[in-house]
This record gives C-alpha cells, sequence and structure tokens, in this order.
C-alpha cells in the first residue's frame, strides 16, 4: 500500500479539476482502476447501508436490505442475531419507515458521499473527473434499462486523462479563500 505525504492530499486536490474533454488515447491503467473501484467501494454511508450499485442507487430502503447488512454484520463481525435485532428493528422503523420521498433524498446524499470519495480516489491517483448530473434521470434510468426497478440514476462521473486541448484545464482554481469558509466556533460566528 502507498503511504501518502499530507501534502500529496493537498496538490492532489489542487491539481483537480472537472476535465470537460478527455484524450481518446489514455486508458486507465488496470491497477489504477482496481484501487480507485475499491476506494469506491470503501466509501461511507449513513449506518453503512450502502444503498447504492455503481451504476445507480437505491430509490428505497427496504426491510430486505436491511437485514441483508444485518447478515452482513453477523458474518463479517461475529456479532450475534439477538445483539443486533434492536439495531435492526430501529433501522426498519426509522430508515425503512420513512416516507418514500424522504427515503428517496436520503439515499441520493448517501450516493453524494461517494461521489465526493470519487473525485478524492480520481484526484490521487491523477485521473481526471467530471461529475455530471446535468442530465434527465428519467431517460438516464431508460438507457440503462432501470425504469420502474428498485434502482434509479443520481449522479455521473466520467474518468479519464485530460485532453490536451481542454479549454478548463488553464482556469485557475475558484475555491473560496479559508476565511470565507471555515467558521471557527466561539470566534464570532457568521
Ligand atoms: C454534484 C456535481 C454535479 C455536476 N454536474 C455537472 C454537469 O452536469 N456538467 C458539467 O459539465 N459539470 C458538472 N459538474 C462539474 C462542476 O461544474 C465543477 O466541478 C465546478 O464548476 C467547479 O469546477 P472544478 O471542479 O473544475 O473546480 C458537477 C459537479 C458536481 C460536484
Amino acid at each position: 500500500m502507498t503511504d501518502i505525504a499530507a501534502s500529496t492530499v493537498v496538490e492532489a486536490m489542487n491539481r483537480r479539476y472537472a476535465a470537460k474533454t478527455f484524450d481518446r488515447t489514455k486508458k486507465i491503467s488496470d491497477a489504477d482502476r482496481t484501487e480507485f473501484l475499491e476506494a469506491l467501494r470503501l466509501s461511507p454511508s449513513s449506518y453503512g447501508l450502502q444503498p447504492w450499485k455503481f451504476i445507480a442507487r437505491r430509490r428505497s430502503t427496504t426491510s430486505d436490505h436491511i437485514t441483508r447488512h444485518m447478515e452482513m454484520l453477523q458474518q463479517e463481525r461475529g456479532v450475534s442475531a439477538e445483539a443486533l435485532q434492536s439495531f435492526k428493528n430501529m433501522l426498519i422503523r426509522s430508515a425503512a419507515g420513512r416516507p418514500p420521498e424522504l427515503q428517496d433524498a436520503w439515499n441520493s446524499n448517501q450516493t453524494d458521499v461517494a461521489l465526493g470519495v470519487a473525485a478524492m480516489a480520481a484526484a490521487l491517483l491523477k485521473i481526471d473527473a467530471c461529475p455530471v448530473e446535468g442530465f434527465d434521470p428519467v431517460k438516464f434510468d431508460d438507457v440503462l434499462g432501470l425504469s420502474g426497478g428498485d434502482f434509479t440514476t443520481t449522479v455521473a462521473i466520467a474518468f479519464g486523462y485530460r485532453g490536451e486541448h481542454d479549454l478548463f484545464s488553464s482556469f485557475p482554481p475558484l475555491s473560496r479563500a479559508a476565511d470565507d469558509v471555515f467558521v471557527e466556533l466561539g470566534a464570532g460566528g457568521l
């Protein structure tokens, strides 16, 4: 495993931008692809429920999905079914019991966390990326054959290597200054 110096993270984020064109001749190596997918697989999510497949996300959080998650907790961490029972009941009540529109929004939020992980992992691997939210999810689902199923699309992300003439690669970053975005609690607030 590669050790990453603290400065590497900031360097990677400074190098990163949303590439609008990609170099068709450059392919992501198998090793980088594997590392990237593993980082994505390890993305955090609320209660660790991972309501996604990396083509689309779940529309709702079903009791079945929660039950499978509990089975994984039992198998991978050796927790007994009895010990998990109240946690499982709470999840089924609170997560699966929410109104459908809140489940939809909640799962969509989890996908955005994975999107952040994907952007970070790509930057560290010097892979260029462009998140894409500007599409019609209904049409996108149709193209992917997801319409009417358990999954739907929230956001896409294109990967590759920046095109030589990508206009956006020459633009300076527009991140706001530290004193504009960080608020020290107890120091006067906003
Ligand atoms: C959630 C999200 C959705 C985005 N959707 C699009 C999109 O639909 N089309 C596009 O060209 N860029 C999209 N972007 C890229 C942003 O426009 C870009 O990240 C932003 O302008 C800041 O530029 P930078 O990432 O190059 O610093 C999206 C970025 C994020 C984080």
